[in-house]
């Protein structure tokens, strides 16, 4: 019987849960041809929700793209597989080589036909000819069409993603999102979803005075709802055989921070302690025992991480932990928790933020990394 619980990857839809009011209004916005914006801190579930979309788009007859823009390291790498990801739509290979020549042969690409993940060839493409800035921007306003000139060549809709997109400033400044704003606002027959995980560098993307201001929808992704969450947990020991106790649904979701990657993570590694204890009923103590082993297997990780930081960030990052992320800057706070002023420990907390050890959710600043939180409240002092 397989692990039921999935992290560190997009979820299968068999682990795939709540989400349906996005997941409907993703699908419905991308078949309409609107250019999205998701957003939501790391490891919230984007990646999942948009790959849960694209099939949706997929069964109502769309055609679908999914790039993710941060493993990219230039930006004519990216224009290079952004134009091979859109050639993969053509599963022919003659006829994406047709495509190839009729929509981008000004650029003169370079084509070999190389087996792709599913051990299919797919024509690999690249533009040694791209060599100025000129010729850069030339090359991506032809990349920028391709997506409408493919809807209108197959006369079907198209969605794209562009995943992990805050990326697409560190390329060319703002060239990159005046280029494309000004090639997908024509594409009434292609749907796309930006999809980003730092919310600042997105939210800034939108500005009045941005490519993108007023381009379409934004969606701001919240965490799953907690009771949701903790009922999905004891559902799936139960289909898999094992008896949880009540109420461990709602403790696994409460010490993993509600954060979807850290409850599936908890999840996951429960169910595995419990199964190799040949074991059927899961209590509390598993629960306990398997975060005691956990933060042994990451004590270096976290080791490095404390040693790092200056002794304000520390002492803040303390507080945090035991103050549960509130009233970090009160007096009462700081002379607990023995905090020097109140704009140091400002400037640690933004130094905190912008190291991703910490976020704020509303008034709170919260430890990113659940198993972080625990090492910091038992192994530091
Ligand atoms: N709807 C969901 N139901 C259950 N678990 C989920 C859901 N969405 C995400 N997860 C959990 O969170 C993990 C991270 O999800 P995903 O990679 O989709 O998030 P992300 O926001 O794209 O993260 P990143 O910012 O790191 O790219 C998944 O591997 C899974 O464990
Ligand atoms: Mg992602």
């Amino acid at each position: 019987m397989p692990n039921p619980f999935v992290y560190g990857e997009v979820v299968p839809a068999a682990s795939f849960v709540d989400r349906e009011v996005e997941l409907d209004r993703l699908t419905g916005d991308l078949l309409a041809g609107q250019k999205i914006f998701l957003i939501s801190p790391r490891r919230y579930g984007k990646s999942s929700l948009v790959v849960q979309a694209l099939r949706a788009a997929a069964k109502q007859g769309a055609l679908t793209v999914d790039v993710t823009v941060s493993s990219y390291s230039s930006y004519v790498g990216f224009l290079e597989g952004y134009a091979r990801a859109l050639l993969g739509i053509e599963t022919r290979i003659d006829k994406a080589r047709a495509w190839l020549r009729d929509m981008l042969g000004n650029a003169r690409p370079e084509v070999r036909v190389e087996p792709n993940e599913t051990g299919r060839s797919q024509l690999a493409v690249s533009f040694p000819s791209a060599r100025t800035e000129q010729d850069v921007s030339r090359l991506a306003t032809e990349v920028f069409a391709l997506p409408g000139r493919i809807a209108d060549a197959r006369k079907r809709k198209l969605a794209v993603a562009l995943d992990e997109f805050q990326a697409i400033g560190a390329f060319n400044g703002g060239n990159v999102e005046h280029a494309l704003r000004a090639a997908v606002q024509h594409q009434r027959q292609v749907g796309y979803v930006f999809s980003g995980s730092e919310p600042a560098l997105m939210e800034r993307m939108l500005g009045r005075s941005r490519p993108f201001y007023k381009a379409g929808p934004v969606m701001r992704l919240q965490k799953i709802p907690e009771d949701r969450f903790a009922d999905f947990l004891e559902a799936r020991f139960r289909a898999t055989g094992m008896k949880p106790v009540a109420g461990l649904g709602a403790a696994i979701v409460e010490l993993a921070g509600n954060l979807p990657y850290d409850v599936q993570r908890l999840a996951h590694e429960v169910w595995d302690d419990v199964k190799a204890g040949g074991r059927r009923a899961v209590s509390l103590d598993d629960l306990h025992s398997t975060l005691t082993r956990l933060l042994g297997e990451h004590e270096t990780l976290f080791e490095g991480t404390w040693q790092r930081l200056t002794l304000a960030q520390r002492a803040a990052l303390r507080a945090a932990v035991l103050q549960d992320g509130r009233e970090l800057l009160s007096a009462d706070t700081r002379a607990r928790h023995r905090l020097t002023g109140a704009s140091t420990v400002q400037a640690s907390l933004a130094a905190l933020v912008r190291e991703d050890l910490l976020t704020r959710e509303g008034p709170r600043y919260v430890v990113v990394d659940s198993l972080l939180r625990e090492w910091v409240a038992r192994h530091t002092f």
